[in-house]
């Protein structure tokens, strides 16, 4: 189905995910300083902004320019409190350092993809819709998924699907899928969506393709390793009391930020049979969530895009 014929991009919206529970962690003030590294729609950002009436500002970082343009539609009351870049959050420390911000008092994160860029077929996220096989969220920054399919090697797709995808039939599908495209016959995402249903199980809960989708969107936009490398220091950024949330949805991400939390809540982190402390590392944060919170089942049913969201959070200790 051609679908963009009927379906302009401002008509589709995100509903953002868990936002009393967000809003709550993150506990907005006046005058406080937030910055919203995945501002996608502007849904938890204009919650945030709200909380910090009259004077709290927010950076709202996000790659994508369609994401920048709605968020900065939808935020422009707030006037000279929103300050909207074009940057990858792991990039925080350059983007405070243009506004003068050493550090701040709450950083969000909420992962993945806007329902946007799944809903509009022209962005080639989707195996409902035929679209350009894409995926880049950010158009200047990655290769298109029709280039990454080009170049990339028979077990490095395997292990893409196997990873990031936990698809059983990782071996099969890689190979039907280099095989087509050599043969020229994967033009879009309805012919990807057709081969890997051919080949993937069936099941009742999700389309075939869904898991293959999620993994070459993932490898594509390099998202593990870019949360990675936010998760290395970013407690650096907050002021004492300042808090970092996170919202994952993939159960690779949320590993990813439940260690670096753990990690950081450590007052030790020399090995074990050590007598004396050696390392000279001191707890940086306070777990604000022992175990990830979810979303409730009224949300999830208004929502079904909530389902598989984890929200993380914790609270930066003085220095
Ligand atoms: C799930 S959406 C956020 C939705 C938002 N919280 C709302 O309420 O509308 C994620 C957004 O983050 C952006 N994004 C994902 N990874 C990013 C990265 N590494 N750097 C910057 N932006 C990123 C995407 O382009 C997308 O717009």
């Amino acid at each position: 189905m051609p679908a963009l014929e009927h379906e302009t991009s401002s008509a589709v919206t995100h509903a953002a995910v868990m936002l009393r529970e967000t809003v709550e962690l993150l506990r907005p003030r006046s005058g406080g300083r937030y910055v919203d590294g995945t501002l996608g729609g502007g849904g938890h950002a204009q919650a945030i902004l709200e909380a910090s009436g009259p004077h709290g500002e927010l950076l709202g970082i996000d790659w994508d320019e369609e994401a920048r343009a709605r968020a900065a539609a939808r935020l422009a009351r707030f006037g000279a409190r929103v300050h909207i870049v074009d940057a990858v959050f792991d990039q925080i420390g350059e983007c405070l350092e243009r506004f003068g911000w050493e550090a701040v008092d709450g950083i969000l994160l909420d992962l993945g993809v806007s329902s946007f860029h799944l809903d509009l077929a022209d962005r080639g996220f989707s195996f409902a819709r035929s679209g350009p096989l894409d995926m880049r969220m950010s158009r200047s920054r990655a290769r298109a998924l029709s280039q990454w399919l080009d170049e990339v090697s028979e077990p490095e797709l395997v292990r893409v699907l196997r990873e990031y995808g936990e698809e059983p039939q990782a071996r099969r599908i890689a190979r039907a899928i280099l095989a087509a495209r050599r043969r020229g016959e994967l033009a879009d995402t309805a012919a990807l969506a057709a081969l890997v249903s051919r080949i993937a199980g069936r099941s009742a809960a999700r389309h075939p393709a869904t898991r293959t989708f999620q993994a070459l969107r993932i490898a594509v936009n390099g998202e593990l390793e870019i949360l990675e490398r936010f998760l290395a220091d970013a407690y650096r950024w907050l002021r004492p009391g300042g808090r970092l949330v996170v919202l994952a949805y993939h159960s690779l991400e949320d590993r990813l930020v439940k260690s670096a939390f753990r990690l950081w809540e450590r007052s030790c982190v020399c090995s074990r049979g050590i007598p004396v402390c050696r390392c000279g590392w001191a707890a940086k944060v306070t777990l604000l969530t022992r175990r990830a919170i979810r979303p409730s089942g009224s949300e999830v049913a208004e929502n079904p895009r909530a389902r598989s969201a984890r929200l993380r959070a914790v609270e930066r200790l003085a220095a």
